[in-house]
């Protein structure tokens, strides 16, 4: 498999992937936010299986990245993860392996011109999948103070959201990732250990890619794609995301003796120093494990 040689996406946590979805030869598996096919190579080494194997991703660079791997056999799909798991939950597939490796991939933070990055200047986009109706821009520039102080306050948990949201409104039209960091930063303390500017952007991404709402709605379609026996990984980056795979992983998991999933992983892990050295961007990682009875 050649997909990762191409890119500067490192993949989190890779180690503790093997280790918890302990891929099996001849194990099929599903790849929920493929990327850039850096877990992926080093599961299907173990699978030795790419027929069994299916990669999602709602970004089209990646599913073009990733086209070599279909001369192997494995299926790409480009689409949300929510809508793939209804499709493949319809045909009744089942898989022994399944991961989501949730977020934003390195291309993505890399590359101004997708408009993730508020220390490049690029336009306000923000779109995993390019083709998507809503972009940075539109929330940006079209919805009310109201709204965008809820977003913030809810995705970024930031506790100036309505003085950022009063200013964004005064300042529009907005139309850079530049202009929009300066907005916030103009408004913010000085002094923190973060970019001002950090909150506000992680707010909008989660609002134009509705990714706490794929998320809760996929959790449980994940838990009934597994075959008996196999196991589900989901890597989260921020609380918010960790909260809600916490949550469904105990109802899905709990004392109870009809519960359909065993917890792999009692707490979150996380990288290590050693990790963090070459890949700073795993610092917030963390991987959360059950397998089916
Ligand atoms: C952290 S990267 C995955 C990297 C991958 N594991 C690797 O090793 O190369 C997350 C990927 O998930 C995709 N993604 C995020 N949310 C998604 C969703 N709801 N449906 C499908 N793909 C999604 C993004 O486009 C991105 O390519």
């Amino acid at each position: 498999m050649h997909a990762s040689t191409q890119n500067e996406h490192i993949p989190v946590l890779v180690d503790a992937v093997l280790q918890y979805l302990d891929p099996k030869e001849g194990d099929s598996y599903l790849d929920l936010t493929a990327g850039y096919g850096g877990h992926a190579e080093r599961i299907l080494e173990r699978t030795r299986q790419p027929s069994k194997a299916t990669l999602v991703d709602r970004d089209s660079n990646a599913i073009t990245a990733l086209r070599p791997l279909e001369e192997q056999g494995v299926q790409l799909v480009h689409s949300d993860f929510l809508s793939a798991s209804q499709v493949l939950a319809d045909k009744g597939q089942a898989f022994d392996i399944i991961l989501a490796d949730l977020g934003v991939s390195s291309p993505h933070l890399d590359n101004a011109s997708r408009g993730f990055a508020f220390g490049l200047n690029g336009p306000l986009d923000m779109r995993m999948d390019q083709s998507a109706p809503l972009d940075a821009a539109t929330v940006v520039n079209t919805y009310s103070s109201d709204d965008l102080e809820r977003i913030i306050k809810l995705y970024g948990e930031e506790p100036r959201a309505r003085t950022i949201a009063q200013a964004i409104v005064a300042a529009r039209p907005l139309e850079t990732t530049q202009q929009l960091a300066e907005i916030v930063r103009s408004v913010m303390p000085r002094g923190s250990k973060i970019h001002p500017a950090t909150r506000t952007f992680q707010a909008l991404r989660i609002a134009v890619n509705d990714e706490l709402e794929l998320l809760r709605a996929s959790l449980p379609i994940w838990a009934e794609l597994l075959n008996p026996g196999g196991r589900l990984g989901v890597i989260s980056f921020h609380s918010l995301e960790d909260r809600m795979v916490k949550q469904a992983f105990k109802e899905l998991a709990g004392n109870r003796y009809d519960a359909e999933l065993h917890l792999l992983t009692k707490h979150p892990v996380t990288a290590d120093e050693q990790e963090l050295v070459f890949n700073p961007r795993a610092r917030s990682a963390k991987l959360r494990a059950v397998v089916k009875k």
